[in-house]
C-alpha cells in the first residue's frame, strides 16, 4: 500500500460508470477511501457496496449540486485529498453540419463548465490545506479530429484548463494531470458494439498494441498520477489508448506493420 493514499479521501465524479467504477475499485484496492460520486446514485451505491466505499449524488451540470457534494465530502467523509474529474456527456459519431444544438449545449454544459466547477469546488478544500491531487479525465478525440464533433472540443478544453489549473495551483500544493482514454471496452461500448455504432474489429486494427483498452488501464494511469510516485509530474497528458494515436499516419503508407 502506498503510504502517500492510506486513510485519504479520493473522489470520483462518473464513478458508477464503466472507467468511474473500475478506477474506483483501483484507487480502494490502493488504500483510499473512496467516494463514487454520480448523477445516477443506485448505481454509484451498488458499486460502493461492491468494493467497500461510499457513495453519494453529484449532477455536475450544477453548480450547486457539485458544491453540496463537495461540502457533504469534507463534512461526512474527511478531507478530500484526491479528485478524479470523470463523468462527462458522451456523444455517437455525426457530420458537425448534423449536430443538434440543444445536444452541443448540453455537451458542453457538463464536460467544460461542469468539470472546471469539479475542479474550482473540490479544489477549493485542497488550496485550503495546501495539498492535493487532481486528474481529470479526458480523450484521444481532444488530439485529432474525429466524428465527436461537440464531444472532441469539449475534451479539448479539459486538456487546456488541466494545464491553466497545474500551473495556477503548483506552488499551492496541488498537482493536476489528465488521462486521455483510446476507445476503452466498458459496458456502454460494448453495448454500442452491440447496436452497430461502433466497430471493435475496425477500433483494434488502429490500435499499435493490438488491443482495445480495458477500463482499469485507464484506472492504473490514474491511481499512478495521484500517487506521491507522480509528486514531480503536473499539468501532463497522458494518452492510454493503446497505441491509438501513434497509429494514425501509419495509415497513408499502408496500415500498422504486423
Ligand atoms: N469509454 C471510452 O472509450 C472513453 C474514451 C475516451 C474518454 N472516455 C471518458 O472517460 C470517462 C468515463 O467514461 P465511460 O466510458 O466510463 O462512460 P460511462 O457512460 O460508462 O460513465 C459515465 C458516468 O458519468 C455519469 N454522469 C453523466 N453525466 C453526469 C453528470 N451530469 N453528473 C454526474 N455524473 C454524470 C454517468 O451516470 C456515468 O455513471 C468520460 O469522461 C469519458 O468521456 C471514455
Amino acid at each position: 500500500m502506498d503510504r502517500s493514499t492510506s486513510k485519504n479521501v479520493a473522489v470520483i465524479t462518473g464513478g458508477a460508470g464503466g472507467i468511474g467504477a473500475a478506477t474506483a475499485a483501483i484507487l480502494q484496492e490502493d488504500g483510499w477511501r473512496v467516494v463514487i460520486a454520480d448523477l445516477d446514485l443506485a448505481r454509484a451505491e451498488a458499486e460502493a457496496i461492491r468494493i467497500g466505499a461510499t457513495a453519494c449524488h453529484i449532477d455536475i451540470s450544477s453548480k450547486q449540486s457539485i458544491e453540496e457534494a463537495a461540502a457533504w465530502v469534507e463534512r461526512d467523509v474527511g478531507p478530500c485529498g484526491a479528485l478524479v474529474a470523470c463523468a462527462a456527456h458522451l456523444e455517437n459519431p455525426h457530420r458537425p453540419e448534423n449536430q443538434d444544438i440543444a445536444e452541443f449545449d448540453r455537451i458542453i454544459a457538463t464536460n467544460i463548465r461542469g468539470t472546471f466547477l469539479t475542479v474550482t469546488a473540490f479544489g477549493a478544500s485542497m488550496l485550503r490545506r495546501g495539498r492535493g491531487s487532481i486528474v481529470t479525465i479526458g480523450s484521444i478525440t481532444a488530439l485529432n479530429s474525429s466524428p465527436l464533433v461537440a464531444y472532441g472540443p469539449s475534451k479539448s478544453a479539459i486538456l487546456a484548463m488541466t494545464r491553466d489549473f497545474g500551473g495556477a495551483w503548483g506552488r499551492r500544493g496541488i498537482r493536476v494531470n489528465c488521462v486521455c482514454p483510446g476507445p476503452t471496452r466498458t459496458p456502454a461500448v460494448e453495448a454500442s458494439y452491440a447496436r452497430g455504432e461502433r466497430d471493435p474489429n475496425v477500433m483494434t486494427a488502429q490500435t499499435a498494441l493490438g488491443h482495445l483498452v480495458d477500463p482499469r488501464d485507464v484506472g492504473h494511469a490514474v491511481a499512478f498520477l495521484l500517487s506521491e510516485k507522480a509528486r514531480s509530474i503536473t499539468g501532463s497528458i497522458l494518452p492510454v489508448d493503446a497505441g491509438t494515436l501513434v497509429g494514425q499516419l501509419w495509415a497513408l503508407y499502408g496500415g500498422l506493420p504486423a
